[in-house]
């Protein structure tokens, strides 16, 4: 198979493991060896980052040390510190450890009501607070069958870019995460042509409403029942950087799986 790697090229390929609510300290402590020592071995020069629940954070920081294998959060607050009671600011991210947040996940945007306004605010206060901020956006079943997939994540994007039109020294940092509402834990996956098919969709805005340059650098993932039997031909397409992974990250056989169907040299 004739294989096109946009990212070998130009963007380094980058797995993000989404824990969820899932995973007490001890368990996060098996999985984040097994995956340390799983992936330190491997040489794979691609980015991994897990992102397990907030309790687990620092056990793991301890314990990673200086593997390559880095730690992201899994949602933050927009404000630095303050009476917001339940709430995590993302300096507090960074001091256990944290590169990288998950911003606007469509079950914060379905379950605790993210809008697109407070999405943008989150996105500048990752900025803000040095961390590295994974965008999701994703169409449900019904906007897909009606054929507004790709007006709904111009909305759910060009907000959001525009909130950040003033920090383009930051621009490089963003990822981008395109998460089908009906892909994630359906065990029904985009497939590879859907997915190419928004990536460059997505490619495109990034250029008209940042700059080329920082189009071809801003990392698209993908995320929706990815597994290691489907990530290769995901992984494939052009304009796909790597994985935002749930399920399959539970399991480090899996993840370690996944990352095995990019090339060593991605
Ligand atoms: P899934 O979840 O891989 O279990 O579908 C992906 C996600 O929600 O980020």
């Amino acid at each position: 198979m004739e294989i096109s790697r946009g990212y070998a090229r130009r963007r380094r390929a980058l797995v993000v493991g989404n824990w969820k609510m899932n995973g007490l300290v001890e368990t996060a402590l098996d999985m984040g060896e097994a995956l340390r020592l799983g992936f330190d071995e491997r040489k794979n020069s691609c980015e991994v980052v897990l992102c397990p629940p907030f309790t687990a954070l620092y056990a793991l920081h301890q314990q990673l040390g200086d593997s390559s294998v880095k730690l992201g959060a899994q949602n933050m607050f927009d404000e630095e510190f303050g009476a917001y009671t339940g709430e995590v600011c993302g300096i507090m991210l960074r001091n256990v450890g944290c590169r990288y947040v998950i911003i606007g996940h469509s079950e914060r945007r379905a379950l605790f009501h993210e809008d697109d306004i407070l999405v943008a605010r989150k996105l500048l206060a990752a900025f803000r607070d040095g961390l590295q901020p994974i965008l999701c956006l994703g169409e449900t079943l019904s906007q897909r069958e009606a054929g507004q997939t790709m007006t709904v994540l111009a909305s759910q994007l060009e907000p959001a870019l525009q909130a950040i039109q003033d920090h383009r020294d930051k621009w490089s940092q963003l990822v981008l995460a395109y998460e089908p509402v009906w892909a994630i834990g359906t065990g029904r996956h985009a497939t590879p042509a859907q997915i190419q098919e928004v990536h460059q969709f997505l490619r495109g805005i990034l250029a008209s409403s940042l700059d080329e340059e920082n189009s071809q650098r801003i990392r698209i993932l993908y995320g929706g029942s990815v597994k290691p039997e489907n990530a290769g031909m995901i992984f494939a397409q052009p304009d796909v950087d790597g994985g935002l992974v749930g399920g399959a990250s539970l399991q480090s056989k899996d993840f370690l799986a996944i990352i095995d169907t990019l090339p060593s040299d991605a």
